[in-house]
Parts: structure tokens; C-alpha cells; sequence
């Protein structure tokens, strides 16, 4: 072989080794519990690297208008990319689900030049492929811009639909997953993976986790039981510089007084009776990583001494042990209890509650969310379950969708998905009804004054007509039914025909 042909054959290798751990890579990627913009973002950028491009874009074809969405890696300062149904080349291969390989993209009409116009960018090659599932339903659009060194080959394009079969089976594991049956498209359910909701009150918890993420401060995440403390905790760690340590969770209600101590900082031989061995702490288990407290309101007074001296010095010694241990642990801590109370009552020591609070976190309860976000919740616990089950196509009446709505969850999202659990358990036909939710009757969400989104339903002042009262109720729950007219006149209990007769009276 000369010279230059090994060197060539050797590039080749390494190119194609390069290849694959990309596509392994993906996988990983999707395991962490982060932003979807910056997953998309960073599956774009590797994309691009892998083909030598200048610019990759990971599409989404959003299931309830047909829209693309996307963001661009290389521009995160930019909003998102939104191009209505069938625009630019993406919109055709998205509609047409077939692969694009253009050499000069200013001369092809499908080329919309609006968005390079609006991000500074001139394209010239390009190749787009769509995005398709296992059963060949198309969900997106990957793209790559200007090749360095001329057009994109045949290769490019068998390699890069190959990266897009990874990236749909990516989505799938996402809050981006398809709805279950659905023909096209994904549903754009919030911003974290694996972490649905879009309401004004989670974006800002949203902003507030991505912003604690960036630092080593030790965080307190209040609000009420279920309501997702120790998901954002997760959340917390997997998008900090720690995500490749350990997370470790200490429940402190579980655990008996006595071994609070040494199930945290762990233990000497013969330290107590029956300690035989020295024993490693949770402490010693999170170094590198984040160690979450769970219910830290529960700790007791000694304890609670420990705790403050480990967070302000990093150092700790084992029970029954003389040796100082330096570790590099960052604390997140939770709690549904009233810590001020407490501390008022001398049960909880002040200094301490100000060191666990530097930075605070307040979930909100699931009934300052709104019921769109009930409803996005419970499709995801619905997709989840009747996967797990193996009952497909198993859906919810309208009916229940009107009960989830109304019920005001005093258990936030764990009573959710319990709730739905017990329905697809129960259930034994298709439609999933009010009887297998087991929902109190009339129990009607109150709004929260305090609360940052509203309450969805509809408030009616004292005053009103009994024919305005039902006009502006028959109103919310058509709005309630996506305008579904049979829908809502089942949730009703009226006939279509009394409908159509009230609403047009309203
Ligand atoms: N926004 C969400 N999207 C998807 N799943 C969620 C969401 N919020 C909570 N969950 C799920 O609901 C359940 C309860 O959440 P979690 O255990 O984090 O709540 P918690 O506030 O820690 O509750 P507790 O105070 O009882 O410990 C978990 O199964 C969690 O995965
Ligand atoms: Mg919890």
C-alpha cells in the first residue's frame, strides 16, 4: 500500500469510528435529565461535527399544527426556529418523507431564504432527511448546512439517515415522545426531558432549576407532598458540572434517630454495639457528586449540629471515629414542612435553615398549574402506563378529562399518577371513565389567590343570570372539549341538538 493510500484508509477508520461513538453518544445523552432545547441543541452540534458540516438542525414536527420547530445549536441566543407546515426544504421532507441533497440551495424554489436572512447565515448544500419511528411515522427533520469541501455524497446521506433513526428512537424516551397512535409529529410538552409541564408557574421553577445547575450552592426545594420535589432535585444534579458523580438520597423520615448519624457520616468499628465493621456514610458515597436530603425538617437537633458543621467546613468524622474526612459533596435539600415554623418553635436551628436556603426553590402544587397542564400530565402517565400494562389505545372519556380538570389534587402528581395507574389497571375496555378514577364527586378546584398561573376553568361573579351562568359554563366546557361539540354535550348530559339550541342562545 503506498503512503497516501494508508494514511487515506486510516483517516477512513478513524472517521468511521468517530461515526459510531456519535451514535452511541446520542443514547447517553438522552439518559440525562436535560433541557430539551439544549439536547436537541447538543445533538445538532455533534450531528454537525460527525459530518463535517457547518450547521445541523434536529426538527420537530409538532403533532397539533404540523408546524417545524427547532432551535439552533450554534445560535442559542436566537428564539426558536418555527416554520409553518411544508415551508423551506425541512416542511417538504417533513411532508413528502423523502431525503433532500441540494448542491446549491439558493437555486432550488423549495428553499425558503427567510430564515438564513433572519440567522445570518448563507446556505449553500445542504441535505435533510427525515425523522421517522419504528413504525415509520415521520416526527422530524434532520438537516445539515455547507459541508467543509464540497457537496454532500450518497454516503453522507446513508449515514445521516442513520443518525436520524437514533434520533427518533432519542425522542421516544423524551417529553417529545409521540403520542400514543398518533399519525405524526410529537408533542411539545415541556421544556425538560422526561419532565412534563408548561405552565407559567413550572417555567419558572424551569428557570430557577437551570439556574442553580450553573452553581455549587446548596438549594431547598419546598412545596407540598408530590408536587416533584425530587425530580427537580434530580434534574438539579443532571444538569450541573457534577452529572457524571453520584446523586445519592438520604430520606430522612425512614430512618430511625439513632442511625441518621451514621447512615450520613457512617461509622468506626465499635463504635456502637454491633458495628463490626467500619462503615462508609452517604457523605463518603456522594463525593464528586450531590447528596439530596429528603424531608430534611425531620433531622433532630444533634443531627441537625452535624449537618451545619459538614456544610460550613466540608469535613465530617465517622461515629466513633477520631479522623476529619474531606469530601467534595454539593447539598440539595427538600422539604414539605414549614421550616420558619419549626425554627419558631426551636425545633429547627436557625443558623442551619439559612444555610440550606441560599438558594430556594418553591414547587408549585398542581392545582396552581392549571388543567391544560393536569391533562398534558395525565397523557404522559397514560402513554407510560398502558405501555406498561400492555393495554394500547386505551384512552380517556371526555367525561374524565373534565373530572381530572376539576379535581383540586391535594397530592399533587404522585396522587396523579396513581390515579391514572388505578384507571388502566381497572379499566376494562377501551374508554377510561369517570367510575375508574375514583375521584370524589364535586370537588371543584378552588383558584389560589397567590398562585402564578391561573386555575383553568371558569369563574363566575355572584350577580349573573341563571341563562348567563349556563351560557358562559356551556362556553368553558366547549373550550374545555377542543370545541368537540358531541364531547361536550356528553360532559354535559345534554343532547347535541339542546346544545346547539343553548349555544347559540349564549
Ligand atoms: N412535572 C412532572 N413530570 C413528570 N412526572 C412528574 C412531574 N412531577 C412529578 N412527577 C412524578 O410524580 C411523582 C412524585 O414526584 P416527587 O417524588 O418528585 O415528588 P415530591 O415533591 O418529592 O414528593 P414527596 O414530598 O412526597 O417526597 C414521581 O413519580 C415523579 O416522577
Ligand atoms: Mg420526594
Amino acid at each position: 500500500m503506498s503512503g497516501l493510500s494508508a494514511v487515506l484508509a486510516s483517516a477512513a477508520v478513524i472517521e468511521r469510528e468517530h461515526k459510531l461513538s456519535l451514535l452511541l453518544e446520542l443514547g447517553a445523552l438522552l439518559a440525562q435529565e436535560l433541557d430539551l432545547d439544549a439536547l436537541l441543541g447538543d445533538i445538532g452540534h455533534r450531528v454537525a461535527c460527525a459530518m463535517g458540516a457547518e450547521r445541523a438542525t434536529v426538527f420537530v414536527v409538532d403533532s397539533a399544527t404540523g408546524d417545524l420547530r427547532a432551535r439552533i445549536a450554534e445560535r442559542p441566543d436566537l428564539p426558536e426556529l418555527h416554520l409553518a407546515r411544508g415551508m423551506g426544504v425541512a416542511g417538504w421532507v417533513a411532508e413528502s418523507g423523502e431525503a433532500v441533497n441540494l448542491i446549491d440551495a439558493a437555486s432550488d424554489p423549495r428553499h425558503f431564504a427567510g430564515v438564513d436572512r433572519a440567522t445570518g447565515f448563507t446556505t449553500r448544500t445542504l441535505l435533510s432527511v427525515p425523522v421517522r419511528d419504528g413504525r415509520r411515522a415521520i416526527r422530524g427533520v434532520l438537516q445539515v448546512l455547507n459541508k467543509h469541501g464540497g457537496p454532500f455524497s450518497p454516503e453522507d446521506e446513508t449515514f445521516l439517515q442513520a443518525l436520524a433513526n437514533q434520533v427518533a428512537l432519542a425522542l421516544d424516551r423524551t417529553t417529545l415522545r409521540a403520542a400514543e397512535g398518533s399519525e405524526r409529529g410529537v408533542q411539545v410538552r415541556g421544556l425538560f426531558n422526561h419532565i412534563v409541564g408548561s405552565s407559567p408557574a413550572v417555567r419558572a421553577v424551569y428557570e430557577q432549576v437551570t439556574r442553580a445547575a450553573a452553581v455549587d450552592a446548596t438549594v431547598l426545594l419546598r412545596g407540598e407532598t408530590g408536587a416533584g420535589k425530587g425530580l427537580f432535585a434530580r434534574a438539579i444534579h443532571a444538569n450541573s458540572r457534577r452529572r457524571a458523580g453520584p446523586f445519592v438520597t438520604v430520606d430522612c423520615t425512614t430512618l430511625p434517630d439513632a442511625l441518621v448519624e451514621s447512615e450520613l457520616f457512617g461509622h468506626e468499628k465499635g463504635s456502637f454495639t454491633g458495628a463490626d465493621r467500619r462503615v462508609p456514610g452517604k457523605v463518603d458515597a456522594a463525593d464528586g457528586g450531590t447528596l439530596f436530603l429528603d424531608e430534611v425538617g425531620e433531622l433532630t437537633l444533634a443531627v441537625q449540629a452535624r449537618l451545619l458543621r459538614f456544610l460550613q467546613e466540608h469535613a465530617f468524622e465517622r461515629v466513633g471515629g477520631r479522623a476529619t474526612i474531606k469530601v467534595d459533596v454539593r447539598v440539595l435539600t427538600a422539604t414539605h414542612r414549614d421550616l420558619e415554623a419549626l425554627v419558631a418553635q426551636g425545633r429547627f436551628r436557625q443558623d442551619l435553615f439559612y444555610r440550606l436556603r441560599v438558594v430556594e426553590i418553591t414547587v408549585p402544587p398542581l392545582r396552581a398549574r392549571g388543567g391544560d397542564e393536569v391533562l398534558g400530565l395525565a397523557e404522559h402517565f397514560l402513554e407510560g402506563f398502558t405501555r406498561r400494562y400492555g393495554r394500547p389505545g386505551l384512552r380517556l372519556s371526555s367525561a374524565s378529562r373534565l373530572a381530572l380538570r376539576a379535581h383540586d389534587w391535594p397530592g399533587n402528581v404522585r396522587e396523579l399518577e396513581h390515579t391514572i395507574e388505578r384507571a388502566v389497571v381497572l379499566c376494562p375496555d377501551e374508554l377510561i371513565g369517570t367510575e375508574h378514577l375514583g375521584l370524589p364527586v364535586r370537588r371543584v378546584a378552588a383558584p389560589e389567590p397567590t398562585s402564578a398561573a391561573p386555575v383553568e376553568g371558569v369563574v363566575l361573579p355572584l350577580g349573573l343570570s341563571l341563562s348567563e351562568v349556563e351560557a358562559r359554563y356551556i362556553e368553558a366546557t366547549l373550550r374545555a372539549c377542543g370545541n368537540n361539540r358531541s364531547q361536550a354535550a356528553r360532559a354535559l348530559g345534554v343532547g347535541r341538538n339542546t346544545l346547539r339550541r343553548k349555544a347559540l342562545k349564549a
